[in-house]
């Protein structure tokens, strides 16, 4: 009986330390959150661990766990098809008025490049809310994701998905209106929709251009690791430091062991000639306001490691970085509302692409969580749900109605 008792204890002791992860107070629900994280971290670690057996990658494990959740249902018509070869879930909301053109929104959904899905539930969830409430046609694409394929090709589905809708016959098909299309995206899904919304911004050979992008906490460079934002919540969950490098090595196919010489910015040391003309495109002490900058320092090591950006070319391709694009390119760009949390490493890819765009003359809604942390648009319903969640979907989806 002593034994049993001593073993719950240690036990129970375990867990606690396994759950407990130091929160900032300003957070939403952090003792949900910290059960949500670990959770996750659990799932990562068995994952890691069957990759280290060589069983299978650990993204699969994650993928596995991802589709055990319930999935919605309702009225929405919901139909999984292909446009350009591409797989989409296409969303048509009901309740429009009988023979008017509806909206029509591109959605691009997050996970570092590699995780998730339309089918998710969350995603799911969200797009049908975006179908009903906005009485919309919702294309959610099914990106190829690493590891199985690499920058571009992740890009490369939705730019293709999305010119196919673009396309004046398809949008009729759909009853669409062609001057109500917007294009929105979380995260990974928020890079692949500022990506995509520049290229078609540009491209003249397309005659029906977006009229809104929506980001939301999303990922825009992979040249500097010590934003502010990066310093203060580096071990702040769902969305580690350490993990956006990974997803970043993974997404661009390089070294994985680059991790460490990147996250002390050794890749954009000052040594870095070919880099003079991008820096001022992500130098935050510029584009960030006083209350964002706090205290922190930028780091730019004298000397790094020169060889990184020669080995990895990517880490200046716009596509792959949309923040490093020309002003002339965003000046093109449509009206844009830019989602950003306060507990997020993200949070100063996401100020920072705002302001350019505000330089560039296009007009932005930013909207700032102070309670905020990175994915949390993902849990807006049952069963998971936080309050700072719902909010943002609904002050989302009420821009989106404003505004396309
Ligand atoms: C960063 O670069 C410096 C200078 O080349 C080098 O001495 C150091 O080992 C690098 N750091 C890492 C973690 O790779």
């Amino acid at each position: 009986m002593k034994l049993f008792c001593f073993a719950t204890l240690l036990l129970s002791l375990a867990l606690a330390y396994y759950v407990y992860t130091p929160m900032p107070e300003t957070i939403s629900e952090p003792w949900k959150l910290m059960i949500l994280d670990a959770a996750i971290r659990s799932t990562m670690h068995v994952g890691a661990f069957l990759q280290t057996l060589g069983i299978c990658h650990q993204v699969h494990v994650v993928r596995f766990v991802q589709q055990m959740q319930p999935m919605p249902s309702g009225d929405t018509k919901v139909q999984d098809l292909t446009f350009a070869g591409v797989q989409v879930r296409v969303y048509e909301g009901t309740g429009g008025e009988e023979g008017r053109l509806r909206r029509g929104m591109v959605f691009l959904h997050g996970g570092g490049w590699a995780l998730a899905s339309t089918k998710e539930r969350s995603y799911d969830h969200l797009c049908r809310k975006m179908a009903d409430e906005l009485k919309a046609v919702i294309v959610s694409v099914e990106y190829r994701l690493a590891p199985e394929v690499h920058f571009p090709k992740q890009y490369d589905d939705c730019l293709e998905a999305t010119k196919h809708f673009l396309t004046p016959e398809v949008l009729a098909l759909y009853s669409v209106d062609p001057a109500h299309v917007g294009i929105a995206g979380d995260s990974a899904g928020g890079n692949l929709a500022a990506a995509v919304a520049q290229q078609i911004s540009v491209d003249d050979t397309i005659s029906v251009k977006l009229r809104v992008q929506a980001l939301i906490y999303p990922v825009l460079q992979a040249l500097d690791f010590n934003t502010p934002s990066y310093q203060q919540n580096h071990n702040i969950p769902i969305l580690y430091r350490s993990s956006m490098v990974h997803f970043w090595l993974e997404y661009l196919d390089a070294d994985r062991t680059l991790i460490h010489t990147m996250l002390i910015n050794n890749h954009t040391a000052k040594d870095q000639k070919a880099l003079s003309k991008h820096r001022a495109k992500f130098d935050w002490t510029a584009l960030l306001s006083p209350e964002f900058q706090k205290n922190y320092k930028a780091v730019v090591p004298r000397k790094g490691s020169p060889k990184i950006l020669k080995k990895v070319p990517a880490l200046l391709d716009v596509r792959a970085a949309p923040l490093l694009a020309e002003e002339v390119v965003l000046q093109k760009t449509p009206q844009a509302y830019v989602l950003t949390c306060e507990h997020d490493v993200l949070r100063d890819d996401g100020l920072m692409y705002a302001r350019r765009l505000e330089q560039a003359g296009v007009k932005v809604t930013s909207e700032h969580y102070a309670d905020g942390f990175h994915g949390c648009l993902s849990f807006a319903s049952d069963p998971i749900k936080f309050s700072v969640g719902e909010r943002a979907v609904q002050n989302y989806i009420s821009w989106l109605n404003d505004n396309l």
